[in-house]
């Protein structure tokens, strides 16, 4: 990776979305009505994706930007068991049981905040009313190591979870208390040991950068500890500050933030140590072994990204379950409530929980497409994009062309008549260049307080 040029990334560091979706969630509306949201699910033939989302923790992380719910009562999980079975008996009426479920997840939260009994419960339940998951499913779950025990991961392990993503963050003490999860080396490598004992070779380990009192120096040391535990995949991310939206992250003292400089210096050192490791870079925030199926899914352009990350799965329609999960039709997005009396409420009266979402229009769909691609495979095939959509590519995205020059300009990206191609620096900056692609854009920009910053 060529060296990152501070005076050029300072300049696209503005704000952005993540686009693990197109329209982003902004976009969202009540508009999109409970009974077509029924009939997508009911017309649906695509394999299906299923989302679990179990909102529990036990402590907050200041830093967190997840759909999170805080509470130390065991009734409280237990009561959402009986609700998300209630969700997944009336999703069950609208579901053809004959689609093949092709990937799972269980995201939050912490879902091992749950005990072993109960997320075989929940697994079992839904494998009982949707189908069985088909023999090559991707099957993962997201785990706090400080909530982990061996009797979780042998119910894992007798349900065929594959993957296992662990969230580790930052090693260093100081940075730990400073976000409120103090978790030591240990307690991460006992996860990952216990993870392996039970055959489970595809471990993700994620970590942030631009977190309270991070310095190159400590970072380093970060870096170092993190690949002894050799992760076969593993997350950087730039660390999305958003207090206008976050109660926590108010907690934080500003001034103990690492400076945009100090963050670069960690990023390039980060991109320069875990190559030099035997990971390689996909994408903005990725690493993985050059084994990882998602290089040869990057070589065929075939890897794909939702709201989970990359994946080689595409194309099958996601259902979301749970408090505010999200699930995505070729032609829709939908989300599920977000508050917890009323997504009571709504399957107390026997509906599924849907709030809001948005129903793809033609334009909508063909930016999708072209903004997807890119996010996932950095690159964009014009002819396919053409063909596909019927559009001739420089007329219709002759704005977009445009404003993409000062790119091609700085080698970030290269356009000719059949490929955009973004250069190994410009994978760093793939927000940017996505977003000439997004029609709303527009309507965001001056308003700071929409997205994160891109660098
Ligand atoms: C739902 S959490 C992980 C699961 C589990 N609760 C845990 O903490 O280990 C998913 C990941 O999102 C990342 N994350 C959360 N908030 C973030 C933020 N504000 N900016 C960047 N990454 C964030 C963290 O790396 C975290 O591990
Ligand atoms: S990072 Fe994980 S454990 Fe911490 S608050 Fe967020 S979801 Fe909960």
């Amino acid at each position: 990776m060529s060296k990152i040029n501070l005076e050029l990334f300072s300049k696209y560091s503005k704000p952005g979305p993540r686009y693990t979706s197109y329209p982003t969630a902004l976009e969202f509306n009540e508009d999109f009505s409970y009974s077509d949201y029924i009939k997508f699910l009911e017309e649906g033939k695509d394999k299906l994706s299923i989302y679990v989302h179990l909102p529990f923790c036990r402590s907050a992380c200041y830093f967190c930007g997840c759909n999170v719910v805080f509470t130390s009562k065991e009734s409280k999980l237990s009561q959402y068991v009986e609700y998300l079975k209630k969700e997944i008996d009336i999703l069950a009426n609208h579901i053809d049981k004959s689609r093949e479920i092709v990937q799972f997840h269980f995201g939050g939260g912490t879902p091992t905040y749950y005990k072993a009994h109960e997320l075989d419960e929940i697994i079992s339940y839904i494998k009982l009313k949707l189908g069985d998951f088909s023999e090559d499913a991707e099957v993962s779950v997201e785990i706090d190591p400080r909530f982990f025990n061996e009797e979780q991961m042998r119910v894992f392990k007798k349900h065929g979870f594959n993957r296992i993503s662990f969230g580790v963050q930052d090693f260093d003490s100081k940075v730990q208390e400073a976000i409120h999860r103090v978790q030591p080396y240990d307690i991460t490598k006992n996860a990952v040991d216990l993870a392996r004992k039970y055959g489970i070779n595809s471990i993700n380990t994620d970590l942030i950068y631009g977190l309270p009192y991070q310095s190159l120096e400590s970072f380093k040391k970060t870096l170092e500890q993190i690949v002894t535990l050799e992760p076969d995949r593993l997350a950087v991310f730039n660390y999305a500050h958003v207090p206008w939206l976050k109660k926590t992250m108010r907690k934080f003292d500003e001034t103990t933030l690492p400076s945009p400089a100090e963050k670069l210096k960690i990023f390039q050192y980060t991109i320069d140590f875990l190559t030099a490791n035997g990971l390689e870079m996909i994408g903005m925030d990725h690493f993985a072994k050059p084994e990882d199926e998602l290089f040869s899914a990057i070589k065929k352009g075939e890897l794909h990204r939702n709201f989970q990350g990359y994946t080689t799965k595409g194309g099958s329609n996601l259902i979301g379950i749970g408090l505010t999960s999200i699930g995505e039709g070729k032609r829709y997005y939908a989300q599920n409530r977000k508050d917890m009396k009323s997504y009571e409420e709504a399957i107390s009266s026997g509906k599924l929980p849907f709030e809001k979402g948005v129903v793809l229009s033609e334009d909508d769909y063909i930016r999708k497409s072209v903004i997807m691609e890119l996010m996932a495979n950095f690159s964009i095939d014009i002819k396919r994009v053409e063909a596909e959509h019927k559009i001739d590519f420089f007329t219709y995205f002759k704005e977009a062309i445009k404003e993409l020059k000062s790119f091609e300009n700085e080698d970030l990206i290269t356009i000719d008549k059949e490929h955009l191609r973004v250069s190994e620096t410009g994978t760093l900056l793939i927000r940017n260049i996505a977003m000439p692609f997004d029609a709303y854009m527009e309507k965001y920009f001056g308003s700071k307080k929409s997205f994160s910053k891109t660098v």
